[in-house]
């Protein structure tokens, strides 16, 4: 069974006078095989809840044997996080009665009808500036995507985890337009739950400007399909980025590589990252740019299909089998599929892991 997610683009109108949010518009994105039956699920098996945000939570928030799930895990005191919309589920289900609750803006009538009390992170001037999760008792909330890493860092927490790091990390993600929607969002989101300093550049913008990222996705045909995904906010001045800012480099795939690979500054960044024996890391087509840069000679690599050319006249050697790879100070992955392994390969080598007590 496959389920869609929906991509909810957030458009920012800018002004004179600043930064005005217009609304967001919904775009499909990724689709998803469910692991799991829906009539089968065991509360007792779970740890926690997560329900992300989105507008199936319309039609959730009248099923009942949803709100049972819901309530057994409120009933239990395990962590539930709700995210932009999902908010409507807790008031479906009576648990939002005198608890702190934030959520995409339009939601404050919902949460304080059902008994809540509105919270909003204050000093924003735009959406994109709201990272903050609200934990009140086992109810984490938050206003959407934005705030993702703050949301992971709460439910990590939430769940009894440590962070142990042996040095502070920054992470440099080289990105452009159409970069892979997971591919760049997943490992920078999860690099900042666990406290990296992370940022995303790109040829010639800077910081505050965006670019648009791509959903590639296997829709039948005999190559990936190619959507437009969300809007993301370059944090840093291309002008400025240096590789004595930062101790790992991370490229995502997509179509972006291809464009960097045209780029001067972005090929000799890639090889000061490699002279300096910093971590580099590559996913998907982000090997494109790892084969121009010359950092793949003589490396056992991971790639997709459509990378192996690239790889092999590159000097790499290709490990057929494998979703991620890490040879040295080198990480690659063959792509979206393979992010679990690839987070857990980079974090390694960060130094980075977590533990439940
Ligand atoms: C980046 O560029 C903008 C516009 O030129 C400038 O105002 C800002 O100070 C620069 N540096 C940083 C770190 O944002």
């Amino acid at each position: 069974m496959l389920c869609y997610f929906i991509i909810h683009v957030w458009l920012v109108h800018s002004s004179h006078q600043g930064p005005e949010t217009k609304h967001y518009s919904e775009l499909p994105g990724h689709s998803f095989t469910l692991n799991s039956n829906f009539n089968e699920v065991e509360v007792g098996c779970y740890d926690a809840l997560v329900i992300p945000g989105g507008r199936f939570t319309e039609l959730f928030s009248v099923d009942d044997r949803v709100l049972s799930i819901v309530k057994a895990f409120a009933d239990a005191g395990k962590p539930i996080v709700t995210t932009c919309h999902s908010q409507l589920i807790l008031a479906a289900a009576g648990l939002l009665k005198g608890k702190k609750c934030t959520a995409f803006a339009s939601m404050k009538p919902v949460i304080e009808l059902a008994g809540g009390i509105w919270w909003e992170q204050p000093g924003i001037t735009s959406p994109f500036d709201i990272t903050a999760c609200l934990k009140d008792g086992n109810i984490l909330s938050s206003i959407g995507w934005p705030a993702h890493a703050e949301i992971l860092k709460t439910l990590f927490e939430s769940m009894g985890a440590r962070i142990h790091t042996t040095k502070a990390n920054s992470v440099l993600f080289l990105c452009g337009d159409y970069v892979e929607d997971y591919e760049f969002n997943v490992p920078f989101r999860a690099l900042q739950a666990v406290g990296c300093k992370v940022d995303a550049v790109t040829p010639s913008k800077k910081k505050g400007e965006t670019c648009v990222t791509a959903i590639h996705d296997d829709e039948g045909a005999q190559a990936f399909s190619e959507k437009r995904g969300h809007n993301l906010v370059i944090t840093a001045n291309w002008s400025d980025v240096s590789v004595y800012d930062y101790d790992c480099l991370v490229v995502p795939g997509g179509r972006s590589p291809e464009l960097l690979v045209m780029n001067d500054k972005a090929v000799t960044l890639v090889k000061e990252f490699a002279e300096k024996n910093r971590v580099i890391a590559g996913v998907g087509q982000g090997q494109w740019l790892l084969a121009a840069a010359g950092v793949l000679k003589g490396k056992r690599c991971a790639c997709g299909d459509g990378m192996k050319v690239m790889v092999k006249i590159g000097g790499g050697e290709l490990e057929e089998s494998k979703g991620c790879v890490s040879d040295g100070k080198l990480v690659t992955a063959v792509g979206w599929p393979a992010l679990p392994s690839f987070i857990s390969h980079l974090s390694k080598l960060l130094g980075l892991s977590l533990s439940f007590e």
